[in-house]
């Protein structure tokens, strides 16, 4: 059977003050009034039932994640004892569906891109789908076209197309001719200017055997561990065992234990590749969210509260109050976020900086 799974641990310290460790990124409703959460839900809802969808969280974000989703059954919150990066995020839930369903598929996906339009994500998934169903041993990547040679991303080079069956029109799977996570500046470049490299869109598509035979194989401590948790599941000992042995788990990506030596061919499995050509919007940072919201006729972007302008331009201004109204005279480019307890005003260009900020933060509180 086909299942979703939504990843959604990261912290997302460069929206802050609005993302905040009791309330991350992806639980913000910033984009038209939804979080990235439901966002990342209601993609794969379009083609899935709400029973085979699950969301692999901190177990201390349970009640905010079911709150987004109120369709959810609580039990398909995965709730990670403590963050162990994304080779555990994808490991814990292919175990515990593993053990339901010996055929299971998951699709696993991220919550912290705004992706648009919703159609083209769910024809390349279903693409994904068959791969997976037609060539069980497949590693399944989605391809984004690159703009320019980003360092934070993965690049997946396209090889020979697959012989898929699939829906006339239907986006085309390509095997993985090599895949490299986050390089150096001049390799990203190269891999840009030379047409042949997709980014990663850190979503995948694979049979749950396949993934954790690879796991076992590459990582094996995690593949032990996870089945330890997964043995367990069904069982009383399941908060016992999943809160001893998780927090132990090797703390790498699924990139770099996985991806990178799978196309190496150093595993038993093969890598391939469906195009994803979709906007793909990180909206990790105020100016990147800042593309979502509406502007006003000087180019003043807001959202939530109340505000006044004067002589004002291309600020980022969002209040978590209506009642509290926020003024600005004669400023430009700059980024004002009040929240009930914490106002910051930082200029445009600063803004990768508010990650320091929350350090600072929480050397002084
Ligand atoms: N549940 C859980 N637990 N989720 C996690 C954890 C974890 O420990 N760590 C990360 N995630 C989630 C994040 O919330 C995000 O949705 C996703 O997994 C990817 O993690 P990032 O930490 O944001 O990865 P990245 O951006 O550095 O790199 C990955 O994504 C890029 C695309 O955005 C890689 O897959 C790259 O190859 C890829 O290009
Ligand atoms: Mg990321």
């Amino acid at each position: 059977m086909q299942y979703g799974v939504i990843m959604a641990g990261g912290a997302g310290t460069r929206l802050w003050p609005l993302s905040r460790n009791e309330k991350p990124k992806q639980l913000l409703q910033v984009v038209r009034g939804k979080s990235l959460l439901q966002l990342s839900y209601e993609r794969l809802r379009a083609i899935l039932p709400a029973n085979q969808i699950f969301v692999c969280t901190g177990e201390q974000h349970r009640a905010a994640v079911l709150a987004n989703l109120p369709e959810l059954p609580s039990d398909n919150v995965l709730g990670e004892p403590m963050g162990r990066d994304t080779a555990n995020a994808v490991g814990f839930p292919a175990a515990v569906l593993l053990k339901r369903d010996p055929d299971a598929i998951m699709a696993i996906t991220t919550a912290d891109h705004v992706i648009e339009p919703q159609e083209k994500f769910q024809a390349s998934l279903k693409t994904a789908f068959a791969v997976a169903e037609q060539q069980p041993k497949s590693l399944v990547t989605f391809g984004i076209v690159p703009t320019y040679g980003h360092t934070g991303l993965g690049y997946v080079q396209r090889g020979e197309a697959l012989k898929i069956k699939t829906d006339a029109g239907a986006p085309g799977a390509f095997k993985v001719q090599s895949f490299k996570e986050k390089p150096d500046k001049a390799t990203a470049d190269r891999y840009v200017e030379s047409g042949r490299f997709y980014w990663n869109s850190g979503m995948f598509v694979w049979r749950c055997d396949t993934v954790l035979g690879e796991l076992a194989q590459h990582l094996p401590e995690s593949y032990k561990g996870l089945t330890e948790i997964a043995e367990a599941w069904d069982t009383p000992r399941r908060q016992e065992v999943l809160s001893s042995v998780y927090p132990k788990l090797p703390k790498i990506s699924i990139d770099f234990a996985i991806m990178e030596p799978a196309s190496q061919g150093k595993g038993k499995a093969t890598v391939a590749v469906v195009e994803m050509p979709v906007q793909w919007l990180d909206v990790g940072s105020w100016p990147a969210l800042a593309e979502t919201l509406a502007t006003d006729e000087h180019n003043n972007a807001t959202e939530g509260g109340a505000f006044v302008f004067l002589d004002s331009d291309d600020n980022i201004v969002v209040s978590e109050d209506p009642n509290h109204l926020v003024s600005l005279i004669g400023v430009s480019d700059m980024i004002v976020v009040h929240t009930k307890d914490t106002t910051m005003v930082c200029p445009k260009s600063e803004s990768q900086r508010v990650k320091d900020m929350t350090v600072k933060v929480k050397e002084k509180f």
